[in-house]
Formats: C-alpha cells, structure tokens, sequence
C-alpha cells in the first residue's frame, strides 16, 4: 500500500505514522505554571537526538492553530522540563495524566503521584518514574499545529539499581520501560530482549 501524505491520504497520518513507527518510549513531562502548580503529560512523539551537548526532543500538538498544549505553554514561559521515563509500574498512572484537564488543575494530583525537588530546574521529578531528565529548553519550532521542543539536558536522575554504580550500563532485569505500539492503544513491554554485536 502506499500513501500520499501531501495529498488524498493527508488525514491519515497520524494513524499511519504513530501506527507504524513504533516501539516509542515516552516521554512523561513536568513543567510548572506561574503559581508552581506541577502540570505533567505524555509525549510519545519523542526520543534523544545527541550527546554533545545531551539533546533531546518531543513534539506536543497545538490544541486549536497557535493554542498551545498546557506543556508547550508552560515550557515557553519558564524554558524548564522533566522528562520522566515510564516503566510498566508507571502505565497507567502514566495514562490518567494525559486527560484533558482544565488549566492550573494538577494531574499528578489526579492519578495519585508524588513529586520530588529537581536538582537543577525548577519543575520537579515524578518520584514513581525510574529516570528523570532535567531539561532547558534550547528551542521550539512551530511546524503547522506541531511544536518541536528540544532541550539540552543538564541532570540524569535513575533509581537505585537500574545502573551498574562501576559500569553505569544498564541491568536489564531492573529496567522495563513500556514503547508506544499501534494506535489507537497499543503498548509494549520490554522484557524479551536479545543481544546484537556490532560487526567487526
Ligand atoms: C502514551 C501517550 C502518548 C502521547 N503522545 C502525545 C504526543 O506525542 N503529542 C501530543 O500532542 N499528545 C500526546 N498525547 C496526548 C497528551 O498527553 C494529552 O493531550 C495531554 O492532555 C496534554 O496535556 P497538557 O495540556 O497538560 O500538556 C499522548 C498521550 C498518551 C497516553
């Protein structure tokens, strides 16, 4: 089957492309408003783009043409973000905080979370999440109804036992991140892993 995205087929591309460029992780961001009251989404539209500097980048959709979503909103104002990691332990709070809440009402609230000071931006962790990336915005770009935030990250923050304290590579048997799979509500877990050499 092939699609023509600028054309005919143009309202179909998010089911296509979420649909099948997948397993994503997600990225499950914190900001805070003017009042400190911690907002936090998921973004599956995201991933780690470098490591010099660390760069990362997810892509919250405008509500309505130029309404920011409250993450966006809240990152133009303030330039700072947490993006926690979600594991299988964290799914479905992770899915109550992508309801549509009014403005200033606090998700974390909603689905029962904690948050924990972080330690170089002022939005804080979700203390439930395995990892924390502590996030300054470096730009966002305005594609259509799209933003692209992408953030240099200056604080990686993981629960005991997820890093070998010698190696600081990951135990797999203490790391189960869940990907975003088919839409409209396809998910994965990650425990069947293999190991691949590179080539020589
Ligand atoms: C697993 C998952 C992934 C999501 N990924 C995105 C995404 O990449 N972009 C987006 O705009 N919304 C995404 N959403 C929907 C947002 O989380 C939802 O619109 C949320 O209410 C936005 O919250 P905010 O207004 O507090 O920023 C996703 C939802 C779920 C459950």
């Amino acid at each position: 089957m092939e699609f023509d995205l600028t054309g005919e087929h143009s309202r179909y591309a998010y089911r296509l492309l979420a649909g099948l460029v997948t397993p994503r992780p997600i990225a499950w961001v914190t900001t805070i408003d003017e009042e400190s009251r911690v907002n936090a989404a998921p973004f599956s539209f995201f991933n780690v783009f470098g490591t010099r500097p660390p760069i990362l980048g997810f892509a919250p959709g405008d509500k309505e043409p130029g309404i920011p979503k409250d993450t966006a909103r809240n990152i133009r104002r303030t330039g700072e973000f947490v993006v926690n990691l979600v594991d299988e332990a964290c799914a479905e709070a992770m899915n109550q905080t992508s309801t549509e809440v009014e403005f200033g009402v606090s998700e974390i609230e909603l689905a029962g979370l904690h948050t924990t000071s972080s330690s170089a931006v002022s939005p804080p962790r979700i203390t439930e999440a395995p990892v924390a990336l502590e996030c300054r915005e470096w730009s966002t770009l305005e594609i259509g109804k799209n933003r692209l935030v992408i953030g240099l990250i200056d604080r990686v923050i993981t629960k005991e036992g997820i890093l070998d304290p010698e190696t600081l590579l990951v135990n797999a048997e203490n790391f189960s991140p869940i990907g975003r799979m088919e839409v409209p509500s396809g998910y994965c877990r990650t425990e069947d892993r293999f190991q691949m050499d590179r080539p020589e």
